[in-house]
């Protein structure tokens, strides 16, 4: 009998020959953790098909936070919900430089100024279409929605965000961010475009978080066909020309063949967005006692990276960055 001569069962037979030759690994510098915030006090609210993630009152975001930077969470992306009269077509609310999100990233930098404040920028919130852009006739109208993110994100760098991160799928508005940033004087304000966003079902749970599920339609004449990569590609390529810092790809668990696409191809820091729905994917198999979710998240989680991630955006921060900081 002929034995084989490679055995590569050789390398994985005690913990410390498997993870020296481990290829890929997790840190928490890794993980941006994505925070809800609503408006008034004494408020932590869990969101029903997120289990055990919450919005939080800035008077009670705190907890969270001392917890993020205790297990070494580097950056926070936030998102805010807008309560029904404050919204409308144009997402006025979203340019008061005194609303949540401005005061939110005036809070946090103010208490946690080495945190790496993100923010989001969309209209969807303020929107009482819960569209990332104005509607006219029944339409999402480009440019016009280009100049309400712009100056939103100006808005966002007044306050201190270190960097400002569009959702929204509008077209040219990398570039219109950059110079509106630079002609305000945030040339150091980074962006990080969702340069590469499907139109998800992935997507409810985020929903019911902020309330922004779209009143009519849905929002596939500007979030990306779920069967293209080409044309990921030409997002990405775009967004950099026009400035971007750091590119997205999203959803995450069933776009890794994007990720790996985009970061062969580009030379940039690639994030990828684990969204709501595959958090409560593993959440919901995991209370019924069919995953492990300790295991599955991790497994997920390396998936990106293995991927070629260089950044993730996951609900799942906090409990990884956990599980790894032992
Ligand atoms: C909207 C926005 C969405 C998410 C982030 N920003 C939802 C959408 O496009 O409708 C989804 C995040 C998640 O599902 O975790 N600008």
């Amino acid at each position: 009998m002929k034995y084989p001569k490679t055995r590569l069962r050789r390398n994985r037979q005690s913990d410390a020959i498997r993870e020296m030759v481990q290829e890929n690994r997790l840190h928490p510098s890794d993980f941006i953790a994505p925070i809800f915030i609503m408006e008034g006090e004494n408020k932590k609210e869990e969101i029903p098909s997120m289990p055990e993630y919450f919005r939080y009152s800035l008077d009670l975001l705190k907890d969270e936070l001392d917890e993020l930077v205790e297990v070494g969470i580097q950056s926070v992306l936030l998102f805010v919900k807008v309560p029904d009269e404050r919204k409308d077509n144009k997402g006025t609310e979203a340019l008061n430089d005194d609303g949540l999100m401005q005061e939110s990233v005036r809070f946090i930098k103010k208490h946690y100024p080495d945190l790496l404040v993100m923010t989001d920028v969309a209209m969807d919130p303020y929107s009482s279409y819960g569209h990332d852009g104005i509607v006219e006739d029944g339409e999402i109208v480009n440019d016009p929605s280009v100049e309400v993110l712009a100056q939103m994100a100006v808005s966002h760098a007044k306050a201190g965000a270190d960097m400002v991160a569009p959702s929204d799928m509008m077209d040219g508005r990398i570039g219109a961010m950059r110079e509106a940033l630079d002609e305000a004087g945030f040339e150091n304000t980074g962006i990080m475009a969702y340069s590469a966003k499907y139109a998800s079902s992935y997507y409810g749970p985020f929903r019911d978080a902020l309330d922004s599920a779209p009143g009519f339609g849905d929002k596939k004449t500007y979030q990306m066909n779920p069967a293209n990569v080409d044309e990921a590609l030409r997002e990405v390529e775009l967004d950099i020309q026009e400035g971007a810092d750091i590119v997205m790809v999203k959803p995450g668990m069933p776009y890794l063949d994007v990720v790996r696409a985009v970061k062969q191809n580009f030379n940039i820091p690639v994030s990828v967005y684990n969204v709501s729905g595959e958090y409560a994917m593993i959440k919901a198999a995991a209370e019924k006692g069919w995953l492990n979710e300790e295991e599955a998240m991790m497994e997920a989680l390396l998936g990106f990276k293995r991927a070629g991630a260089d950044l993730i955006a996951t609900y799942f921060a906090k409990a990884a960055a956990r599980i790894i900081h032992k």
